[in-house]
């Protein structure tokens, strides 16, 4: 089994992926800086898995304490990178920070794993890098657009260094994942995601409403031209994200070529609207989501989802989480963390 180094890996996606790999009795480093997480995953983790991962407060900039990270826990077999800061509208705000973690982040990490001769790198990237696709569902080949804010432009950045480093004939392997968009929480409600403050994002927005945090839930836009007028996108449970890692990382650890790039989408390869989201959380839960129809949010895009045949050959990896149960996997971890019965 193999030596594996999670940046990252007490954050939203991180936490899951670390839950899968153990799972798949691999042993994990954990480094993060807290800077969006807590302590604390590191025993839903182990609640789950019966394994205390080892972890390392580290900040991924930190070149010489990553090396000494890389030395004392040599050899890594591959490296899981999530590190990153994620919130879109923060990232117009501080792009100066966004580009400095993002990317000098990654820079670190690749000379880290060139001094120490470590080959295998799985990379989070986002399906934003593909704008409003012109064609659905969206493929990997789909030109990619200009980049609407700096994180999405780190994103863009970190896929061309990674490909550019390859492409200098080091022996280097690297699986680029399109993530589309992540929700839900590990069924045991020992893990899940923390938003910090007012959420950006739809479904924490919908739990919190529901917990009664929030008074309703806006909508933004019902004027798309989508089928019911709002926008749409491709939601991908957590866990079936996880396990994409772990196949992923497989891959790179059984190809014997000592140069490759996969570039793959994540998603369900269905689109589901904003209000179909809300019918699907009430229907699963029987718990109502006040909501009301607001202007468009600016930098959105009206509709994409994922075209996942490449995932499902490359990676022998299909998302099959029903929605319902998705939508039960977050309310129940919205009510842990709430304390509400
Ligand atoms: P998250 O914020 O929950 O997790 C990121 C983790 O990295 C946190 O624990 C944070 O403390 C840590 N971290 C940040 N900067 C660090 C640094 N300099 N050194 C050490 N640790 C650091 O985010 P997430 O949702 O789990 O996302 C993980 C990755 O997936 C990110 O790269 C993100 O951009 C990407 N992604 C996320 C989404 C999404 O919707 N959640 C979608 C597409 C891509
Ligand atoms: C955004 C980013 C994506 C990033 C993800 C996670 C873009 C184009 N995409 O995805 O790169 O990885 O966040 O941070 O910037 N909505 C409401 N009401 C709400 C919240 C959301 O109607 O209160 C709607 C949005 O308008 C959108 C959908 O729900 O249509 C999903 O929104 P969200 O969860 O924020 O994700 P994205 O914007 O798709």
């Amino acid at each position: 089994m193999a030596n594996i180094l999670v940046t990252g890996g007490l954050g939203y996606i991180g936490s899951h992926t670390v839950v899968e790999l153990i799972q798949h009795n691999h042993t994990v480093i954990i480094i993060d800086n807290l800077s969006n997480s807590e302590l604390k995953v590191l025993s839903g983790i182990q609640e789950i898995t019966g394994v205390l991962p080892q972890f390392e407060q580290i900040d991924i900039c930190d070149k010489k304490a990553v090396l000494q990270c890389f030395s004392s826990h040599a050899p890594i077999d591959a490296v899981i990178h999530f590190a990153a800061y994620k919130a879109v509208g923060e990232s117009v705000q501080k792009p100066l920070e966004y580009y400095a973690n993002n990317v000098y982040g990654l820079l670190v990490l690749l000379e880290a794993m060139r001094e120490t001769n470590t080959s295998n790198l799985v990379f989070s990237s986002s399906c934003t890098v593909y704008g409003q696709p012109l064609e659905l569902p969206v493929t990997e080949q789909a030109p990619l657009q200009k980049a609407t804010s700096p994180y999405g432009n780190t994103k863009q950045m970190c896929e061309d260094i990674i490909q550019d480093y390859i492409a200098s004939g080091v022996s280097f392997k690297a699986s680029l994942l399109r993530y589309f968009n992540p929700i839900g929480a590990h069924p045991s409600a020992c893990i899940g995601e923390l938003p910090k403050g007012v959420p950006n994002n739809l479904v924490p927005f919908i739990t919190q409403t529901a917990a009664g945090i929030r008074n309703e839930l806006q909508v933004f836009g019902n004027d798309y031209n989508t089928p019911d007028g709002s926008a749409i996108r491709d939601y991908i449970y957590v866990v079936d994200l996880a396990k994409a890692h772990v196949a992923a990382m497989n891959r790179l650890l059984n190809t014997d070529s000592a140069h490759m790039c996969d570039i793959c989408n994540l998603g369900t390869g269905t689109g589901v609207s904003v209000l179909e989201m809300i019918t699907a959380f009430e229907q699963a839960t029987g718990v109502r989501v006040p909501y009301r129809i607001s202007p468009r949010r600016a930098g959105d895009i009206e509709q994409v989802w994922a075209s996942t045949d490449y995932a499902n050959t490359l990676l022998h990896w299909k998302a099959q989480t029903p929605l319902a149960d998705v939508m039960r996997s977050a309310w129940k971890w919205e009510k842990k963390i709430r304390g509400i019965k």
